[in-house]
């Protein structure tokens, strides 16, 4: 029989002791010095050694280490696509993957818990201020597109036409329909709660829109902040972003520097953190962007505006340049909006009348392929 430690756990400290976790059972468990000194020799399969033939019993029991040919083995060996996403994603999956057994408190029990934090630590504000003077928007429109024309039109488009700023007008709509408040609900003892027009998961609404204006009528290139409770925007920096700067924010795709308007999307923690304490809330922000990612290309492709959204971020530069910590807001995507090209715009009109499919890649990228 050869042994080996297995290759699910993690390994960390805390209080003063070295902790094993295993994600798989959600078990943690401090490690006696001696079992931690026995573990190096079993980083690859080993035949246990005469002295070490209790401990390893104890250990293979507790799952700490894996026997050669064992179903845990090959649980080990057959992680499929965990393989290649690599150590941290397949932790987080499983260590925050539920179980048969969960429990799922009752609507009742959670707002009797979260009316005795309340009273102890209120609950962060539903949005952020940054307090520079607002740019105030025109008055939004209603959405000239009904909704099923709206989604059979949604298409990303790669393809901006220079020289068509938005109107500030547009901008305006599609800043109140992707992002703006819809309804407050006052609840005596928790604060206020937003609606939106995306659903968000328990009304936390973590995230913040940053537009990038790039050329709109009636607003000064720069870099904004959505305050949706005004429905206006908060200048952060005088000088406009540079094509290069934008690139960079963007992994590079040629096409982002071509939008007119970007949204750059993060997420306020704290919000979500207040009333969901445990580590499965970072999926729910991932979530709520999809949402509200989708919304804005609804409510964009209702304006006539073509839009794309990307995930391919530099966070590091983002957090930089909107002056973010990790520990605190996260940037987790951006939507760009503008005009299409002509051609582009015929490409989407030909696809819906049956012509043939594809994507709306920048001639650049595209070039050798069409
Ligand atoms: C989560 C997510 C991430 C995406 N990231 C990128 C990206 O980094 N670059 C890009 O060009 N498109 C990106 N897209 C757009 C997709 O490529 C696009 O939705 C897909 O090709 C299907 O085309 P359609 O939106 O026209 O249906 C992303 C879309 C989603 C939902």
């Amino acid at each position: 029989m050869r042994v080996r430690v297995s290759r699910l756990l993690i390994f960390t400290c805390r209080n003063g002791q070295l902790v094993c976790d295993d994600p798989v059972d959600h078990r943690q468990f401090a490690l006696r010095p001696a079992v931690w000194a026995l573990l190096p020799h079993y980083t690859a399969w080993r035949e246990p050694r005469e002295a070490d033939t209790p401990v390893v019993k104890q250990l293979l029991e507790a799952g700490l280490l894996t026997e050669e040919g064992s179903p845990e083995h090959r649980r080990e060996e057959t992680l499929g696509p965990w393989h290649t996403w690599g150590t941290a994603a397949t932790y987080f999956h499983l260590a925050t993957r539920t179980h048969d057994d969960e429990r799922f408190v009752s609507a009742a029990e959670d707002t009797a818990r979260l009316r005795e934090k309340g009273a102890q630590e209120p609950q962060p504000e539903p949005f952020k201020r940054y307090g520079t003077e607002p740019v105030a928007l025109p008055a939004p429109d209603p959405l000239p597109m009904e909704l099923g024309r709206a989604l059979r039109h949604r298409r990303t488009t790669r393809r901006f036409a220079a020289g068509h700023p938005l109107s500030a007008r547009r901008l305006s709509t599609l800043l109140h329909w992707t992002g703006g408040v819809q309804h407050r609900v006052d609840l005596p003892g928790f604060g206020v709660s937003l609606l939106k027009t995306s659903p968000s998961g328990g009304a936390r609404h973590p995230v913040e829109i940053y537009p990038v204006i790039r050329s709109a009528d009636g607003v000064r290139p720069g870099l904004y902040h959505y305050a949706p409770d005004i429905h206006a925007l908060e200048p952060l920096r005088e000088e406009p972003p540079t094509d290069e700067e934008i690139l960079h924010w963007c992994g590079d795709q040629s096409f982002t520097a071509r939008a007119p308007v970007l949204f750059l999307y993060t997420a306020v923690l704290e919000r979500s953190a207040w009333k969901y304490p445990m580590g499965r809330t970072y999926r729910a922000l991932f979530a709520d962007l999809g949402h509200l990612s989708q919304t804005a290309y609804l409510a964009g492709t209702a304006l006539e505006l073509g839009v794309f959204f990307t995930a391919a971020i530099r966070d590091e530069t983002v957090e930089r340049e909107l002056d973010l910590h990790w520990n605190s807001e996260i940037p987790l995507g951006v939507s760009g909006f503008g005009v299409p090209e002509p051609q582009e715009a015929e490409r989407q009109t030909a696809m819906l009348d049956g012509g043939p499919a594809g994507f709306s890649y920048p001639r650049d990228a595209w070039d050798g392929l069409e």
